[in-house]
């Protein structure tokens, strides 16, 4: 921690508040005395001003479009690791040696079946339950059947190992019975991501033949959704965690979080959004006037981010995939041309340029996706997958760190002042709402 400090003058007194400085030169003033010094709290809507922690994790700068996991920026990785030892850097700090990596990948493989149990859970949710609704049940519901451990370090390593393996296979299995189709079980001689198309695609009538395309585009697709610092899954793992929950529940936690429209769930927003435009339910013009409209709560999905006022890496990256994917499978998919011009129209448009409101990450990766033949409904659970990784290292980072407490925000209460209890006869007589009953 530095010497340097902020004043902070209040009622006429002056209150030092110690500044603290990143790695990269990212500063910050430490307000965790400030209640108890000044009898103030801090207001911050969105949290866009807050540091919720210090962490060795991941690097933004969100106006010079820098991402970095452990040091490492995202484009090095994207060329040149693989899913799973991206996962190792970010759970583990570092690269893995070879003797590590294939440690990690044999456990991940021994760990890769889900109880047999666990597959009439399936049967039971309603037809068209989302994906992501039975994921973030399935992943709470592996607590009961892998109870805890004896020792912390073998408790965070088996279960680490389990979730990152059992999320995947739980994953295509959710697909297999949506389609009334058989289970496909993993395969010790495939890679992770190979692993995964196989158990989505394979069938007993046409055998699933492995692509090495799609298999380094889904290595690059999961590597980019990997870890974005504390995002609003991210912190809910942590907050959720903080209350010493395990680790299981805190990462179904974080897949809810994950699955709203204007986090995760963007990914599927965005094809949906391009559908529209092809069937001729929408048009660009339309889009783009609809994004600026302040009286429309519509906005352009898969554009703008909190951080980001530049280009999102990520998306620079996804594009790329996208572009070569596409051609080597010999694909004509008519939403990436709508992608296209609909990126082209938005960054040439003075209200994208001055709210500096550029593609991110989900703008092209929902054609990647369809590319490689994943449903839209899945596409929010395909980048759990990918996030959970980063999740993970999150939360053990915040379980290690000794000044790290029970999430606890305060507020400002704007309700009534004290208020007596008015007994019924003396109320107000007003209109109730209508009752919705069940199958009416
Ligand atoms: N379309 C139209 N206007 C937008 C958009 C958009 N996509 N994004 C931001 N704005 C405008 C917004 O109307 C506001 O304008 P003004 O200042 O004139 O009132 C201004 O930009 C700032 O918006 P904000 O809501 O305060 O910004 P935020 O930092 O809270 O929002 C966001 C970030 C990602 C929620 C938002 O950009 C958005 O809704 N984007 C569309 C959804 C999307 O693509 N989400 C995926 C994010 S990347 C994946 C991930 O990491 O989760």
């Amino acid at each position: 921690m530095s010497q340097e400090t902020v004043k902070l003058i209040y009622q006429g007194q002056t209150f030092e508040l110690p500044l603290v400085t990143g790695t990269e030169g990212e500063k910050a003033f430490d307000i965790s005395q400030l209640r108890r010094k000044t009898g103030l709290i801090t207001l911050d809507s969105g949290y866009a001003n807050t540091g919720s922690c210090t962490s060795s994790i991941t690097f933004m700068d969100g106006e010079r479009g820098i991402l970095r996991y452990r040091g490492i920026p995202v484009e090095q990785l994207a060329e040149r690791s693989s899913f799973v030892e991206t996962a190792y850097l970010l759970i583990h700090g570092h690269l893995p040696s070879r003797r590590e990596l294939t440690r990690f990948s044999v456990l991940l493989n021994d760990h890769s079946l889900v109880h047999e149990d666990m597959r009439s859970f399936y049967s039971t949710f309603p037809r068209f339950s989302h994906p992501m609704g039975i994921l973030s049940a399935m992943v709470n519901a592996l607590r009961s059947f892998y109870p805890e451990l004896q020792t912390i370090e073998e408790e965070i390593d088996m279960t680490v190992t389990r979730l990152v393996s059992k999320v995947r296979t739980m994953a295509a299995m959710s697909y297999k019975i949506s389609r009334g189709h058989k289970v496909v079980y993993p395969r010790p001689d495939l890679s992770y991501c190979a692993n995964f198309l196989n158990m989505m695609f394979d069938t007993p009538v046409r055998p699933y033949v492995i692509d090495q395309d799609m298999v380094d585009a889904l290595n690059v697709f999961w590597i980019l959704h990997a870890d974005h610092e504390q995002n609003c899954s991210t912190s809910t793992v942590r907050m959720v965690g903080s209350g010493r929950v395990n680790l299981y529940a805190a990462i179904s936690a974080g897949i809810a979080a994950l699955w709203g429209p204007l986090h995760g769930g963007a990914n599927q927003a965005v094809i949906e959004m391009l559908k529209k435009i092809h069937q001729g339910d929408e048009s660009i013009d339309r889009i783009i006037q609809r994004a600026k409209d302040k009286s429309d709560p519509f906005r352009l999905m898969g554009f703008g981010h909190r951080v980001y006022k530049t280009f999102d890496p990520r998306a620079r990256i996804m594009k790329k995939v996208c572009d070569r994917l596409l051609e080597k499978l010999r694909l004509e998919d008519p939403l990436m041309d709508i992608a296209r011009e609909l990126e082209a129209r938005a960054l040439s448009d003075s209200f994208f340029v001055d709210h500096n409101l550029y593609p991110n990450v989900d703008f092209y990766s929902g054609i990647v996706l369809r590319a490689m033949g994943i449903p839209t409904n899945m596409f929010t659970v395909m980048f759990a997958i990918g996030r959970l990784p980063g999740w993970i290292a999150q939360w053990k980072e915040s379980m290690d760190d000794p000044s790290w407490r029970l999430a606890r925000p305060r507020q400002i209460y704007v309700g009534p002042p004290e208020t007596a209890y008015v007994p019924m006869n003396e109320r107000e007589d007003r209109e109730p709402g209508p009752i919705h009953r069940p199958g009416e």
